[in-house]
């Protein structure tokens, strides 16, 4: 862990909560041990996929994988983006009397959500929305196993599943930790297709989960805290994770995007999007993230273009509450600044200005596609993700997410005016 990381002496390193997979296995290769890790849980497995990634060399080095070691593979190729319910319910029926032990996720954020939500039906049995928002899921699903893809999401990590429902506008979350996948398989060399493009937005969303867990609100200690909410809040155990999964995007998210066969850049960027997984599974997001579920619905741009785009924004607004946090993300950003705490923070600010900027990630929501006449809809709107605004850390009522939305409308960096 960086030296940041470590709490001051007189600080109260306040209440500390990581769930966790039972076991996260990452490095290069890694896809290799999944026939002998798949074993130990069961002998027969759904993988569930998407077309692209089904047509691959790499699939086929992981069905061998799993084959070999004695496990029976049932595939499920059809995984759309975005997650369909409609898409997610014909997975089951086809599924029909089959039983499976496991449930594999293979591919970006959507493949490891669809295995998610498929084995909660499987386990529970329902519709998708019987279960939609925290702590509704009423025990362990079947075990789900995440191999991932994209380097962002941190999905195979995290206790959420993000499925489209057409009766919602907005994007719907799925959040319990009886979701955490039982197995995690990180193995960067999955990301090596990635076009620079997809490295940016699943690279750039990983950033704003790893700045959001960090400054996220924090919560008074109480002993039912850990057990009432899925996301607590800025707490002493993600902290360490975030710190650390920012300082590695600093160092090698853009030279993945530039470079995507750099082995290293890719294994780094892998690890912070995990370590964002893991920081935002119990700190939870909060303002980028309740901002861009109106936006994307409205202008179908990947979430992390929007969450990467506004978050300097964001970031702005939040600084009177989180400057000595936005110093301590500067340092580990490898940015040096002498000063008072506030020249730190604006330098954390600034560092996260240019890394949005070194990737390619619009500038502004105008560059989104959106129109002025939007912004008070985006602003209302917003604030129906409750659960991300109670987690901001300074107050988003629908006047300072206008106000949000309209700096980055405008690409206006001197906001909020002195
Ligand atoms: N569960 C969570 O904690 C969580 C967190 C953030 C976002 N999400 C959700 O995850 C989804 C986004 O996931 P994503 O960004 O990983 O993208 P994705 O899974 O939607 O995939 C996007 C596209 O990239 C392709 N792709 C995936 N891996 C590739 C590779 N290695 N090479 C080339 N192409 C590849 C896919 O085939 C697909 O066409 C969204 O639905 C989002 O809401 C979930």
């Amino acid at each position: 862990m960086t030296a940041s990381a470590v709490p001051s002496a007189s600080g109260d390193p306040g209440l500390g909560v990581l769930r966790l997979p039972r076991a996260i296995v990452l490095g290069a290769g890694q896809r290799h041990a999944l026939g002998a890790l798949v074993a130990g849980i069961g002998r027969r497995v759904l993988v569930c996929t998407d077309e692209r990634m089904a047509a691959g060399a790499e699939f086929e080095q992981v069905r061998a994988s799993l084959t070999d070691a004695g496990v029976r593979v049932t595939v499920w190729a059809h995984t759309e983006p975005e997650l369909p319910v409609a898409g997610i319910l014909r997975c089951v029926e086809q599924l029909g009397s089959t039983t499976v032990d496991a449930v594999l996720g293979l591919g970006g954020g959507s493949c490891l959500d669809m295995a998610k939500v498929v084995a909660l039906l499987l386990a529970h049995g329902g519709q998708p929305s019987d279960y939609y928002g925290e702590n509704r899921v009423p025990g362990p699903t079947v075990p789900v196993i995440a191999v991932p893809t994209t380097a962002g999401t941190g999905s195979e990590a995290t206790p959420v599943a993000v499925l489209g429902d057409p009766d919602r506008e907005m994007k719907v979350g799925i959040s319990s930790p009886h979701l955490i996948p039982h197995l995690a398989v990180v193995d960067p060399e999955l990301t090596y297709t990635c076009p620079p493009a997809l490295t940016a937005a699943a690279g750039i969303d990983a950033v704003v989960h790893l700045v959001e867990s960090f400054t996220a609100v924090r919560r008074d200690r109480s002993p039912t805290l850990a057990s009432e909410r899925v996301f607590i809040g800025k707490n002493a155990l993600t902290d360490a994770t975030a710190l650390q999964g920012i300082s590695l995007m600093a160092r090698s998210l853009p030279v993945a995007y530039h470079n995507p066969e750099d082995a290293q850049a890719r294994q780094d960027v892998m690890l912070a999007a995990l370590y964002g997984g893991i920081s935002l599974g119990t700190a939870g997001t909060a303002a980028a993230h309740a901002l861009q579920y109106p936006i994307g619905a409205l202008t179908h741009t990947p979430h992390g273009m929007g969450t990467g785009c506004l978050l300097p924004y964001v970031m702005r607004f939040n600084l009177p509450a989180r400057v000595e946090e936005f110093a301590q993300l500067a340092a580990a950003m490898g940015v040096t600044v002498s000063g008072t705490a506030a020249d730190r923070a604006r330098a954390g600010i600034e560092a996260i200005d240019a890394l949005v900027k070194a990737v390619n990630v619009p500038s502004t929501l105008r560059e989104l596609g959106v129109q002025r006449a939007d912004l008070p809809a985006i602003a209302r709107h917003s604030l129906a993700s409750v659960r991300l605004v109670e987690n901001n850390p300074r107050t988003l009522d629908e006047q300072a997410a206008l106000a949000i939305a309209t700096a980055a409308f405008e690409g206006d960096l001197s906001f909020p005016a002195p």
